[in-house]
């Protein structure tokens, strides 16, 4: 069996093949119910993962996901259409996969979108979160096994793993539509079920201010290849217990869909911006 090095290797040529050698300045990975947007690129090209060699695609769900690359503004982007999570029973390396390749695409930084339950009790279902940091308690982390060097150092720093310039812009770009985006610290769990009403506590007590089961290992590997970072969650639910309402994935796909346009916005003003 090739190594991780040579599958992500064998997957950007086969990426680069594809289109021609189009080369991405950044990458977006798209979360719940929020893909849509990538619909909008032009001159699109559209790779479904299971084209791709060593990509994880489900094969279980209706559409296994797309890797999206075209334009915004005149800028080269790319996005993923769905993302795989651990709870799916995927390999951590699995997980990371698709990062390592857009990372290895030599993008200037990776974006990162999720779907998150609002922790802060100041947040409302609807709302932007800047993620500002983040807990890894998802139980594993990406980087476990040997360290392969060309990727990055076995013990990567991740003190200033949420870029503060890219926070910035990123605020900025949300001002220009009124739109104002909260600020907060995103903690990632394996899932897949909701979180306890006294884990909801505990993790507020932590210091955290929304909570998904994604993002995490994909920022993790980002740092690890020294690609910077932004991440945006879409506060989609109250989180278990605030609400009187049980949890379900309808509402979180309902809200997720009514935040769309205002989403889209927002990343169709700070990619183009982050690719020069
Ligand atoms: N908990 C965990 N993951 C989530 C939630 C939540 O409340 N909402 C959307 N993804």
């Amino acid at each position: 069996m090739s190594d991780l090095f040579s599958k992500v290797t064998e997957c950007v040529d086969a990426i680069a093949e594809r289109t021609h050698g189009f080369a991405p300045k950044v990458a977006v990975i798209l979360g719940s119910g929020l893909g849509e947007f990538a619909d909008s690129f032009e001159e699109k090209q559209v790779i479904p993962y299971f084209e791709l060699p060593h990509f994880p695609s489900s094969s279980v769900q209706g559409h296994a996901g797309r890797l999206v690359l075209g334009k915004i503004e005149g800028q080269k982007v790319a996005a993923m259409q769905g993302r795989v999570h651990f709870y799916e029973g995927y390999a951590p390396w699995q997980v990371a996969f698709p990062t390592r390749v857009l990372c290895a695409m030599k993008i200037n930084a990776l974006v990162v979108t999720n779907a998150a339950g609002g922790i802060n009790l100041s947040f409302k279902v609807g709302d932007l979160m800047t993620i500002t940091d983040h807990l890894n308690l998802t139980g594993w982390n990406p980087l476990v096994g040997s360290n392969d060097e060309r990727f990055g150092p076995r013990f990567p720093d991740l003190s200033r793993i949420y870029d503060p310039a890219l926070q910035k812009l990123l605020g900025a770009c949300a001002a220009q539509d009124g739109v104002t985006l909260r600020q907060g610290v995103y903690v990632g769990l394996s899932g897949p079920s909701y979180e306890t009403p006294a884990e909801i506590r505990m993790l507020r007590q932590m210091g955290a201010d929304a909570v998904g089961m994604s993002t995490v290992p994909e920022v993790i590997t980002a740092a690890h290849m020294g690609v910077k970072v932004a991440g945006i969650s879409c506060i989609t639910n109250l989180a278990a217990g605030i609400g009187d309402a049980p949890l379900s994935h309808a509402e979180v796909s309902e809200t997720a869909d009514k935040v769309k346009p205002v989403f889209g916005r927002l990343l169709r003003r700070f990619l183009p911006k982050v690719a020069v």
